[in-house]
């Protein structure tokens, strides 16, 4: 059996540590690749809806690929063991793109736009615009799985798409670098502030669709 990396500690780097990040690093390749034609697909749907339509469903996009220790730490935290062969599987967040969008309208249109790529499969959606998270948080999340064509076989690779306007951005960036470290332990009355906050951007959104709606 391959020994845990945890177990590995002060002592010389041996083979097996070696050989465990060359795989690890291969593996989050093919993740860096899905990002990249994920990133590819949203581009092309941005600018030619905009073309056409006249109207950019897509104020701009982010990405990441999980950091190997932020892996490892998940990994551990939900009872697997770290092993190259096992993330896959047990994460559907190594692969991140983040899509902002103008308005709530957008956000749903884009979501269809991707999911409806002959290519691109919809493993699971959970809609937080539709029902939002007790602390507030509003975002449509897509787990979908794309095809990454290498040198001698395809790989089907999962990548967290989390869609939102950029209300809920706001919101949602300005409550992790507020509340990350206190894990779901916010004092309440922080927590009531929250919503409120919350409930004040999901209000913008909607005033500010109706504006949308009113000049097309
Ligand atoms: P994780 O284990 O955190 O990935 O959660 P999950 O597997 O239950 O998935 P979920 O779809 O709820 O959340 C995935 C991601 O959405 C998180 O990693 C965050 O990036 C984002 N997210 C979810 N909830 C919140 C929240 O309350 N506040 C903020 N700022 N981001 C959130
Ligand atoms: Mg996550």
């Amino acid at each position: 059996m391959r020994r845990p990396v945890t177990q590995v500690s002060g002592g010389e780097i041996g083979p097996p540590v070696i050989e465990f990040y060359r795989r690890l690093s291969r593996f989050l390749l093919v993740y860096k690749f899905a990002v990249e034609e994920l990133m590819t697909k949203l581009r092309i749907l941005s600018e030619e809806f905009d073309f056409v339509h006249r109207h950019d469903p897509i104020e701009h996009i982010t990405s990441r690929v999980k950091r190997p220790e932020a892996i490892m730490e998940k990994m551990v935290r939900k009872g697997l063991e770290p092993d190259v062969d096992l993330i896959a599987d047990g994460l559907d967040d190594v692969a991140g793109v983040r899509v902002i969008c103008p308005f709530v309208s957008d956000v749903y249109r884009v979501a269809e736009m991707l999911g409806g790529q002959h290519d691109v499969t919809v493993l699971h959606s959970k809609d937080y615009i539709a029902k939002p998270k007790p602390n507030g948080y509003r975002s449509l999340h897509l787990i979908v799985r794309i095809p990454v064509f290498l040198s001698d076989r395809v790989e089907h690779v999962k990548v967290e798409v989390q869609l939102r306007t950029i209300a809920m951005d706001f919101w949602a960036t300005l409550e992790h670098k507020l509340f990350y470290k206190y894990d779901d332990q916010v004092p309440a009355d922080f927590a009531d502030e929250l919503a409120s906050t919350a409930a004040i951007a999901a209000q913008l959104d909607a005033r500010m669709q109706s504006l949308h709606q009113r000049l097309r």
